[in-house]
């Protein structure tokens, strides 16, 4: 049950909002660009193993709260000592906003239907947060700092509110965590029979239930979860050219070697297993080393 998630996907008034945001999103990130998509991997962190999103929005959030804290003190007290740090801190949030409106832009624009929905509801929070704090900060460097302190304010609620939005794409709707199973067998597990992969042709299989992708080449078996990392997007229906696998979804492009990150809009390598073959069974486990639950 999702109710605030199903009320903002009947917000219709959302629709064009969410087609300027995506006209936006193409045109910043050189959509049909080929260099285009690294502009897009820095932005989405496939370099960082991480999406980039979450980190930076600790910037405006931490920045704007420590200046929401400054001023109320100030207002308190009457201690006016602080106001040149509130005033820095607001200026800071302003650039972390910057640097979180790109790279959460570049990850709302491969989300469909209910997650674009949310996220350009979250956007639309956003926008007015970073609109009251330019105010704030104009206000302050121009003499009318009570205003600006009570524009922060205003500016600081909806930031608490597009936070919020944000935790619940992520919680909710499962925007930017690792879709790829994290739990892979610890002992090995049957697969199929040797006798039945072709060299070079994908091959979907289950893994004690969990579903895999097989690659035969060069007589060597390679076996990777079959869920892609980004949106769970089906790896088995992607393009394979001998060394990589290709998403059917967003174009993610992983090496079958070890499963790492070739191409985002991915950010977290495919977990690939250990094969063994005995009396022509294919079995595989989760790799040596890897912590099946480290929680
Ligand atoms: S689901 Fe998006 S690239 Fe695979």
């Amino acid at each position: 049950m999702d109710k605030l998630g199903d009320f903002i996907s009947r917000q219709k008034w959302l629709g064009p909002v969410e087609s300027a945001l995506g006209a936006v999103a193409d045109t910043l990130f050189l959509k049909d660009i080929p260099f285009g998509e690294k502009v897009r991997n820095f932005f989405h962190g496939t370099w960082f193993g991480h999406p980039l999103h979450p980190v930076i929005t600790d910037v405006p959030l931490g920045a704007w709260t420590a200046a929401t804290a400054l001023d109320v003190y100030e207002l308190a007290t009457g201690d006016d000592r602080l106001a040149r740090g509130s005033d820095a801190a607001v200026g800071i949030g302003l650039i972390g906003a910057a640097g979180a409106a790109l790279t959460g832009l570049n990850d709302w624009n491969y989300t469909y239907e209910k997650p674009r929905r949310v996220g350009a509801m979250h956007a639309v929070t956003n926008i007015a947060a970073t609109a009251c704090y330019l105010g704030s900060w104009w206000q302050r460097k121009y003499g009318c700092r009570r205003a600006g302190v009570t524009t922060g304010f205003a500016g600081f609620a909806l930031s608490m509110v597009g936070a919020y939005l944000g935790g619940h794409l992520v919680y909710n709707e499962r925007i930017g965590v690792n879709h790829a199973p994290e739990e892979l067998p610890e002992k090995y597990v049957p697969l199929m029979k040797e006798s039945e992969l072709t060299e070079n042709r994908m091959h979907k299989a289950e893994a004690d239930g969990i579903p895999v992708l097989v690659v035969k080449r060069g007589g060597r078996i390679f076996v990777m979860a079959e869920k892609c990392s980004h949106l769970g997007g089906p790896l088995a229906e992607g393009k394979f050219d001998g060394e990589t696998v290709t998403c059917p979804w967003h174009g993610s492009q992983f090496a079958i070697a070890d499963g790492r990150i070739l191409v985002g809009p991915a950010t977290y390598a495919q977990p690939c297993f250990e094969v063994r073959v005995r009396d022509g069974q294919v079995e595989v486990r989760a790799p040596r080393g890897m912590v099946a639950n480290p929680y």
